[in-house]
């Protein structure tokens, strides 16, 4: 099967009489003894249904989480004490900070690299356990080189992973490239619509698997039942939404180079997330609260349009731009977005 036919077909009840289409939403703390289930922090079947799509897209086998970040620190737990992390000095800064966190308690040691300079990512692996990627990043737009980093982490012994949260299945596949795991905030684009929290973990590695479930039973960072169902539905249509947002997302990045008023903007050709850059945080400030269609949010990758300048938060980078907006463009009818977008910009530069 093809991946919009899998997004489709996946995840399902069998073909059987009085069988539902969809798989049911199943509220169940505990399970009749004597099977394989036994008790609701261990397993349920809507997160199953959700995992066996979302994991037939990636390529692995899949294992939900109550949010990307729970998926994040269950990763970064794989590392033993004092180990050191590969990581991008430019990723979600959720990640970043539980590194710092880590850090801080002696728990491991965070080595951040311009993941866009493959020569010094590669160096870096050396002697490293984990080399953690996301690509594009947040919020620089930066893309590495997978497969020639996942080559040189696996020759020093490190496990590769990839935030592939602003990508998602459709547009790349990191286990084909020899990544170990792939993570997701499935928050995002996998359910689409701002209002689920999930996240999820896939690989290929039987033991990873098992030692990643281990910890989730032990933990119990899982997933609620209603999210898992409802980024199963989301996930249906994730190849229509990509294919939507990404159309517009190429369309307004080419209209947005045009202008003069950018400092820069950040498109890496794909997907549907884009940096621009404007000259200072105050004129950021004024675009982000004079547009009427485009929502001022945080967060991404949900069927509306939203923008945020990044440095309003204090975690962000210091080497992000003042002026950064991230744009995560929904599948609105691209005109409209485009109008709202420009007379914001217009308004701000007067
Ligand atoms: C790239 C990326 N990874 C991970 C996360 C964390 O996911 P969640 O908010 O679902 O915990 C986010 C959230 O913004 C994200 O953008």
């Amino acid at each position: 099967m093809r991946p919009a036919t899998r997004a489709v077909h996946l995840g399902r009840p069998p073909h059987e009489p009085d069988q539902p289409l969809n798989s049911p939403i199943t509220m169940a703390s505990t399970y009749v003894a004597g099977g394989d289930r036994e008790y609701g922090r261990y397993t349920n079947p809507t997160w199953t249904a959700f995992e066996d799509a979302l994991g037939g897209l990636e390529g692995g086998r899949c294992l939900a989480f109550a949010s990307g970040l729970s998926a994040v620190g269950t990763v970064f737990d794989l590392v033993g004490h004092g180990e050191k992390v590969v990581a991008p000095r430019h990723a979600y800064n959720g990640s970043i900070m539980q590194l710092a966190d880590l850090e801080l308690r002696g728990r491991v040691t965070p080595h951040l690299v311009d993941i866009t300079d493959t020569e010094a990512v590669v160096a870096a692996c050396d002697d490293a356990s984990l080399v953690w990627l996301e690509s594009p990043t947040s919020p620089a737009m930066e893309v590495a080189d997978i497969p020639a980093i996942t080559t040189a982490a696996h020759e020093a012994g490190a496990y590769v992973v990839v935030d592939n949260t602003f990508a998602t299945p459709i547009l790349q596949q990191p286990l084909e490239s020899g990544v170990d795991l792939v993570v997701h905030s499935a928050t995002k684009y996998i359910a689409g619509h701002s209002d689920v929290l999930l996240g999820a973990v896939i690989t290929r590695d039987d033991q990873l698997y098992e030692v990643l479930k281990g910890r989730r039973d032990l933990f119990g960072a899982i997933p609620g039942t209603f999210e898992a169902w409802l980024a199963l539905r989301g996930l249906r249509t994730l190849p229509l939404r990509v294919e939507r947002a990404q159309a517009n997302a190429q369309q307004l990045a080419r209209r947005l180079r045009e202008r003069r008023d950018l400092a820069e903007v950040r498109y890496p050709g794909f997907g549907a997330m884009i940096g621009m850059v404007l000259p200072t945080g105050e004129v950021a400030d004024l675009v982000q609260h004079s547009t009427e269609l485009w929502v001022y949010a945080t967060s991404l990758g949900g069927v509306e349009s939203t923008l945020e300048r990044r440095r309003r938060w204090k975690s962000e980078a210091v080497t992000i731009p003042e002026g950064l907006i991230r744009l995560s463009v929904g599948i609105e009818d691209v005109e409209d977005l485009w109008e709202d977008l420009s007379q914001a910009l217009d308004l701000a530069g007067r």
